[in-house]
């Protein structure tokens, strides 16, 4: 959850003078890309077909970070943060507010015994909601970064603290509502559990992660610690975002689904850091001033 208006500003790469040409590049490079292990499959008597589709699949990814590599980093369009400022942050919050009106929406339904989507079981369906939501926002936390690098659309960085805060929000509402309609906030219950199921004890070191991130998650909190400081701390989003992927993982006894989903997605965005950072290492010294 790095922060700050513009992170590594100065640093980031700017919008491509044209997004039209930027996108072509990147679907030639795409075509290109999926030509290659195709032919050399026809040349090896292979189903060229099936390898042109897989790669066709596959190389969208490549054509992304070929694009990342040859932009050269620039200053940021000042008409996208000035849009960014005004609508982009309100937006972000009422996006991030849906998932809570939908469960409020369900719940006013069931209380006024009206048909609602929750089922037999409330409580689970609730908690199991909330626990979804939580780590599906943390997901696009952390996908803020890779998507300012990909785009050079440095304002989205803007959001990030609030979208961090909520994944938070929501964690801390999957807690609750376990502790209150499972173990009908038993105290002992709840310990007995973090004790027994390693799944509940992975859950709760993540939830421990996001406390000191969410009450940072300020400008003031940015000031008293100084921006290196801060910087350090906030690297606990990687521990705790394996600790919630794991906690999700462990629940499930097969590999599928969206545990599965969501441990794939955390994968993706933990490599592009990686290859980010090692990019950076081997750029020019000028390019990362
Ligand atoms: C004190 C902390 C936590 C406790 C006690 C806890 C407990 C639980 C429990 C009991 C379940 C349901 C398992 C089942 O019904 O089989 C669950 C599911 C889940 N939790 Fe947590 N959790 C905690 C923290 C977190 C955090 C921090 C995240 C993510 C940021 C998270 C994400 C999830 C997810 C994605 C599910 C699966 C929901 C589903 O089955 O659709 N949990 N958690």
């Amino acid at each position: 959850m790095e922060n700050s208006a513009f992170p590594g500003a100065g640093v980031t790469n700017a919008p491509p003078d044209s997004g039209l040409l930027w996108i072509l590049l990147w679907m030639a490079g795409w075509v290109a890309a999926a030509c290659v292990p195709a032919l050399v499959a026809r040349l090896l008597g292979l189903n060229a077909r099936f390898y042109f589709g897989a790669s066709l699949l596959l190389s969208p990814i490549g054509g992304l970070i070929f694009i990342t590599l040859i932009r050269t980093p620039a200053s940021e369009a000042p008409a996208l943060r000035t849009f960014a400022k005004h609508w982009l942050k309100p937006l972000v919050l009422l996006a991030l507010l849906i998932p809570f009106g939908y469960l409020a929406l369900q719940w006013s339904l069931m209380l006024s015994g009206q048909p609602h989507a929750m089922g037999w079981n409330v409580g689970q369906w609730t908690h199991r909601y909330l626990g979804d939501t939580a780590i599906r926002t943390l997901l696009v936390t952390l996908a803020i970064s890779p998507v300012r690098d990909i785009t050079g659309w440095a304002p989205i960085a803007l959001v990030r603290r609030r979208i961090g805060l909520a994944a938070f929000f929501y964690a801390a509402l999957h807690l609750l509502a376990y502790f209150w309609l499972d173990r009908e906030w038993s105290i002992a219950g709840l310990i007995e559990d973090v004790t027994i199921r390693t799944y509940i004890m992975l859950g709760m070191a993540a939830l421990t992660f996001m406390i000191p991130l969410a009450v940072t998650s300020n400008n003031g909190a940015i000031k008293r610690l100084g921006r290196k400081m801060w910087d350090r701390l906030h690297w606990l989003v990687y521990p705790l975002a394996i600790l919630a992927v794991a906690h999700n993982l462990l629940m499930v006894k097969a590999i599928e689904g969206a545990p599965t989903v969501h441990a794939t997605i955390l994968a993706l965005l933990l490599a592009w850091r990686v290859v980010w950072w090692a990019v950076a290492k081997l750029k020019p010294a000028e390019a990362v001033t």
